[in-house]
């Protein structure tokens, strides 16, 4: 191959690439999800343009904390395209996430999103891990301004180790980001996962296990 085709080729396989790690490119100026329609695997059906109006681009409430009265002590308000059904095709959504003193937002990862994060109030503790073989972990502090990055597909975690709440919001590049919860898929499975199998995985007592799968 002479070097500008080999060069075409590396520009065609990135692209590629990319495309298959983020949701597709629009094609139109905007395509507002019609709650009527089922869904494709791009998004939603497109409702008629006609019928659009400022409102299927707009949310109101995101001032209002989360109810963080749970067992983590954090509370996610996600608003993807079925909150905002302007926000279908485009490949990006919103949150914000309430920490009370001590809580976290458990392990977990966006099988479909990269997410960047601002603290809007308060202090958190942040981290990623990297996959096999390296399984290295990126952690800081972040406070009041500070922004973070967890990339597509890895495991990351927040808290707040100060004793006044925190909030953050983040931004992920897909509109429907995904979210696997690390603990919900070990101990919470339906049906449950073999207790056999995790005693032996986690290398733990098999009461703790089945205390782990009680609980979720
Ligand atoms: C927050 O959640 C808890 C637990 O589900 C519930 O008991 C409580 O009423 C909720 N508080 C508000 C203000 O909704």
């Amino acid at each position: 191959m002479a070097s500008h085709q080999i060069f075409l080729f590396g520009l065609l396989s990135l692209s590629f690439s990319l495309v298959l790690a983020t949701d597709n490119n629009p094609i139109f100026d905007f395509c507002v999800a019609d709650p009527k329609a089922p869904p494709t695997t791009s998004g939603a059906v497109c409702k008629d343009p006609k019928t659009v109006d400022e409102n299927d681009f707009f949310f109101s409430g995101l001032n209002k904390p989360g109810n963080t009265s749970n067992a983590v002590g954090s509370k996610v308000t996600l608003l993807n395209a079925l909150q905002i059904p302007g926000l279908n095709s485009l490949g990006i959504s919103f949150a914000r996430i309430d920490f009370q003193p001590g809580g976290v937002n458990p392990l977990h990862l966006h099988p479909r999103a990269s997410e960047i994060l601002t603290v809007i109030q308060g202090t958190l503790e942040v981290g990623f891990v990297t996959s096999s073989p390296e399984y290295r972990l990126f952690t800081k502090v972040l406070q009041r301004g500070d922004v973070f990055v967890f990339p597509a597909a890895l495991i990351h975690y927040q808290k707040n180790p100060t004793e006044v709440p925190a909030v953050a919001y983040v931004s992920l590049n897909s509109q429907n980001p995904g979210s696997t919860q690390i603990a919900n898929v070990v101990f919470g499975s339906t049906p449950k996962i073999n207790p056999d199998i995790l005693t032996k995985v986690f290398q733990l007592d098999k009461n703790v296990v089945s205390h782990g799968q009680q609980l979720f």
